[in-house]
């Protein structure tokens, strides 16, 4: 069977690309992580895939010019590796026009709130974790979706729910949800994997 070539785009920390890396090096999953492109040059994200040996690119509009450089370049990083399905993972960018039209249906997000709610252009990080305890809601939980040209907005793939507890502060709360989408991001690309086998 046919292993899903991934490229997954990132800003920050990373710990979700480590959870589909470990997941796909131990066979949870039937994919391979063959591109990770930041636009962020000090991105953690960059080292853990350096560490596995996986082509790590720093593209911003800055090291481009412009956002559409940028988006071509991007487009063009992931055909060149015939990269199957693209994956954002805390990436704090929107993603052009040049790339959806290439990977149309094929490039997934994770939010770490369950969208519709807690969605949007300046929901992004610890915000929407302090949004979510400050309205007093009374779960969240990780959102995986389809991508497309709008903010957050695309056909939802999975959610997993988690409590949220009077005395959570937005770290505590992130820290639980960010538990849960280290399970359910490598769970829907396999979904996806065995989906597209057929
Ligand atoms: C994750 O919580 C992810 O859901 C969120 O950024 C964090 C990245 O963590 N993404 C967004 O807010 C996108 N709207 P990581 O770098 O450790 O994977």
């Amino acid at each position: 069977m046919k292993r899903l070539r991934i490229g997954v785009l990132a800003s920050g920390g990373g710990s979700n690309l480590q959870s589909i890396i470990d997941k796909s090096l131990d066979g949870t999953i039937n994919a391979e992580v063959v591109l990770v492109v930041s636009n962020n040059s000090k991105a953690k994200a960059l080292d853990r895939a350096q560490t596995h040996a996986i082509d790590a690119v720093h593209i911003s509009s800055i090291t481009e010019g412009s956002d559409e450089a940028a988006d071509n370049r991007i487009t063009q990083e992931m055909l060149e590796r015939k990269v199957d399905l693209v994956v954002l993972a805390g990436y704090m960018k929107k993603v052009g026009p040049k790339l959806i039209k290439a990977y149309y249906n094929k490039i997934i997000n994770i939010h770490p709130a369950l969208l519709p709610k807690f969605g949007g252009k300046d929901m992004y990080g610890m915000r929407v974790h302090e949004a979510v305890v400050a309205s007093a809601e009374k779960e969240s939980g990780p959102t995986v979706h389809i991508v497309d040209d709008k903010y957050d907005h695309g056909r939802i793939l999975a959610q997993m729910k988690v409590p949220v507890y009077p005395d959570d502060t937005p770290a505590i709360l992130q820290r639980r949800v960010l538990e849960k989408e280290h399970e359910i991001l490598p769970l829907t690309i396999q979904k996806l994997s065995e989906e597209w086998e057929n």
